[in-house]
């Protein structure tokens, strides 16, 4: 069975063609809307995007594949969370092409197809597990057990990957920060600013970050922004993003022994924080579970993860 993911929740425009038979994808086509959103993701824009770009990336995805549209058997599509007009132009694009090919079209919840994407390419472990969805727009705690999802903690505020965006713009960068972030914090000295740590005395699940963003721009405000400053700054930010996540993690398995967590979303591309959650997990004797770097971030393929 031929399956097209489609994938328009956010500034993404990303289809993805996979074969069932041979489990391979065929295609995973990404058109990033990052030029157009220098300060930030502006909604009207992002969905006119997602209209004059979905076509041809469509096109992309079936010239890369090899294969014709009428061969596709199931499309599934992101509905929902997302901005309503972007979902909106993913929902119609799909429901108008099944229609007209005559195949059945499935709505998918982005953050579980996020959940299960570091098992594209991987065997899923046994159930229960943890997932840690941390993205631009998610940072949320996940009991997963068979094809049930418990939401056990989330960001009360901000998501992780909206922070990191945020602290990178008042330094001067572009969206996404997350990236610039982890490049300024490789060259960053420790130690050299102390930010907050979120949530220190909290005994739930929940993650909140809007504290560190007021700390760090009351740091930034004050000291001389050179480019040491920007790299010093964003290694605490890191640090300090890291180790909350790692706090909840510690409680989240304490009420909830598993034997595997995954870590998934944009943010989970982050190296540091791969190496950083690697480390708890083996003390803990547990098995992280990471998706391909290719699938961490939204993409069409992680439509057809849930499939
Ligand atoms: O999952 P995603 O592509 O979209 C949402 O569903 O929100 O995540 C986007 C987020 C952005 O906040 C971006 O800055 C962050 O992922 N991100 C990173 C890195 N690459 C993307 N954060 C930290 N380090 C990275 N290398
Ligand atoms: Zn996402």
């Amino acid at each position: 069975m031929i399956v097209l993911g489609i994938e328009t929740s956010c500034d993404d425009t990303a289809v993805a063609l996979y074969d069932t038979s041979t489990d391979q994808v065929l295609a995973n086509i990404i058109s990033s809307q990052c030029d157009i959103h220098p300060k930030g993701i502006m909604v009207e824009l992002a969905a006119r995007a997602h209209a004059e770009n979905i076509t041809t990336t469509f096109n992309a995805a079936l010239k890369k594949s090899g294969i014709s549209k009428t061969d596709i058997d199931l499309i599934a599509y992101t509905n929902t969370p997302g901005m309503v007009s972007s979902l909106m132009v993913g929902a119609c694009f799909a429901k108008g092409l099944g229609y007209s090919l005559g195949i059945p079209c499935i709505s998918v919840n982005h953050l579980q197809a996020h959940i299960l994407s570091s098992f594209i390419e991987h065997q899923l472990p046994d159930y229960p597990y943890i997932s840690a969805v941390i993205s631009g727009g998610h940072s949320n705690l996940y009991y997963v057990s068979g094809c049930t999802y418990s939401l056990i903690g989330q960001s009360i505020d901000d998501s992780a990957g909206e922070i990191l965006d945020k602290c990178a713009k008042l330094m001067g960068y572009t969206y996404p920060g997350g990236p610039h972030i982890e490049q300024l914090a490789k060259q960053g000295i420790s130690g050299k600013y102390r930010l907050p740590l979120p949530m220190s005395v909290d005994t739930s699940l929940n993650l909140s970050f809007s504290g560190l963003k007021s700390a760090f721009a009351r740091i930034w405000e004050k000291c001389p922004q050179t480019y040491a400053d920007k790299c010093d700054l964003s290694y605490e930010l890191q640090r300090r993003i890291v180790q909350s996540l790692i706090k909840k993690l510690t409680s989240a398995i304490r009420d909830y022994p598993v034997q595997h967590i995954n870590f998934v979303g944009g943010v989970s591309r982050n190296r540091f924080f791969q190496e950083q959650i690697n480390i708890f997990a083996t003390a803990q004797e547990i098995t992280l579970h990471l998706a391909n770097m290719d699938y961490c971030q939204d993409n069409g393929e992680i439509g057809r993860a849930h499939v």
